[in-house]
């Protein structure tokens, strides 16, 4: 019998791959199946970008770059950071990856060690335990209450600190929560960590861009006693819509800590494709108002989301503040029926509503919120008007 490593058995499939196979499958027999679903910006990659390959390909930029990514990229990055978030890095703090996700993997294999404990916020996005485990360390998971905002508590965290604690995984604004934190949150979270200075956070902030009504981003790094010890991950996919080019990095504290990751990629993947690294300097380097209109496009699509989901009885949405995914409490449904099938879970549910009236949620449970679904609104307004008509039809059936 052959063998096969414990860390690759350790990981689970994502849950959502038998929905997108089904969905693919029905959507193959012609029918229209409406997907929230969906974790990308609907939106083409802006054409100055696009420009912006073509001329990497015109000059033959196709050779490899250095490992940790391009200088000129990753001046334009720190520049960014400065710019934007306040913060101060050389280019040689700034690792650029193949996405957001590689940056993740890279700052946790420097950080966490077998046995070390990593503290997860509850909900959270689904990649994290799994990236926690195949790095050997073990998931302390806090959990955030929807009559929070989903905003981690300071005394939750406190309570959830031992001394195997390594790292905390902060993601602001959240995927699937849409949680935001703001300045006031943050500080209260500095504060307990400014008494455990060998606590590591990686704050993950893809979503920064995506933030709507007032709020606004701040990054934790920027708080007192943080910076030293926060490595700061974002990139290029949810911002610029550029999902498929691959373009992710990380902000450490020293270039020591950069190197450490640089030193691990270098054997791993070598650099991100220099092509879309080339791209990305196009867009950091160029003012547009591409952000600007799809942050506003978004928050038309969540607004009118939100007006249909509240008048649905039975089900309670959550006031997202940033991303574009809307949290659905449904445990009210829970061992009800529909037309004689138990509701017995979350993940029913959404096989149900896939096979009933072609709408793709997501079931929460791979996200620590089993009382819940995700709805993505990166999808047009006609969509989601015809597709929470549809949840609604279906709801007024269960009983
Ligand atoms: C919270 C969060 N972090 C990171 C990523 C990964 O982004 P990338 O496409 O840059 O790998 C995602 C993608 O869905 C995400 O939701």
């Amino acid at each position: 019998m052959f063998k096969f490593s414990r860390r690759s058995l350790s990981v689970s499939p994502s849950l959502t791959l038998s929905l997108t196979a089904k969905a693919n499958e029905l959507k193959a027999q012609g029918v229209p199946v409406i997907s929230f679903g969906v974790g990308e910006p609907d939106f083409n990659t802006p054409d100055y970008i696009v420009a912006g390959a073509k001329t990497a390909l015109d000059k033959g930029m196709t050779k490899y770059t250095a490992s940790a990514g391009m200088p000129t990229l990753r001046q334009a990055i720190a520049d960014k950071l400065r710019k934007d978030n306040g913060l101060t890095y050389t280019y040689d703090q700034i690792v650029v990856s193949s996405g957001a996700k590689q940056s993740l993997f890279n700052a946790m294999q420097i950080l966490v060690d077998e046995g070390d404990e990593v503290i997860i916020p509850s909900p959270y996005w689904l990649t994290y335990p799994q990236l926690v485990t195949i790095c050997g360390g073990k998931c302390v998971y806090v959990e955030c209450s929807s009559d929070n905002g989903f905003i981690l508590q300071p005394n939750d965290l406190e309570r959830a600190i031992t001394d195997k604690t390594k790292v905390l995984l902060l993601n602001s604004p959240n995927n699937p929560t849409g949680a935001v934190y703001n300045k006031q949150q943050l500080s209260a979270i500095a504060q307990v960590l400014a008494k455990y200075p060998d606590i590591w956070v990686i704050a993950d902030e893809i979503y920064e861009k995506l933030i709507y009504d007032d709020n606004q981003h701040y990054s934790i790094a920027t708080f007192p006693t943080m910076y030293e010890r926060t490595i700061v991950i974002n990139g290029m996919s949810k911002a610029y819509a550029m999902t498929g080019w691959r373009i992710g990095y990380c902000a450490a504290p020293t270039p020591k800590v950069a190197k450490l990751m640089d030193s691990l990629q270098s054997h791993q993947s070598s650099n991100a494709n220099s092509i879309a690294q080339y791209a990305s300097q196009v867009a950091l380097t160029t003012q547009t108002d591409f952000i600007v209109n799809m942050r506003g496009e978004f928050a038309r699509r969540r607004d009118c989301m939100l007006e249909q989901l509240v008048k649905i009885n039975g089900i309670k949405a959550i006031h997202a503040q940033g991303a574009f995914y809307i949290m659905v409490d449904v445990s009210g449904l829970f061992d009800k029926q529909y037309k004689g099938t138990v509701i017995d879970s979350a993940n029913t549910l959404a096989q149900l509503l896939i096979s009933t009236v072609n709408v793709v949620v997501i079931p929460c449970e791979g996200f620590g919120a089993s009382h819940f679904v995700r709805l993505s609104y990166a999808t047009n307004i006609d969509n989601i008007v015809v597709g929470v008509d549809r949840l609604a039809d279906f709801i007024a059936q269960v009983n």
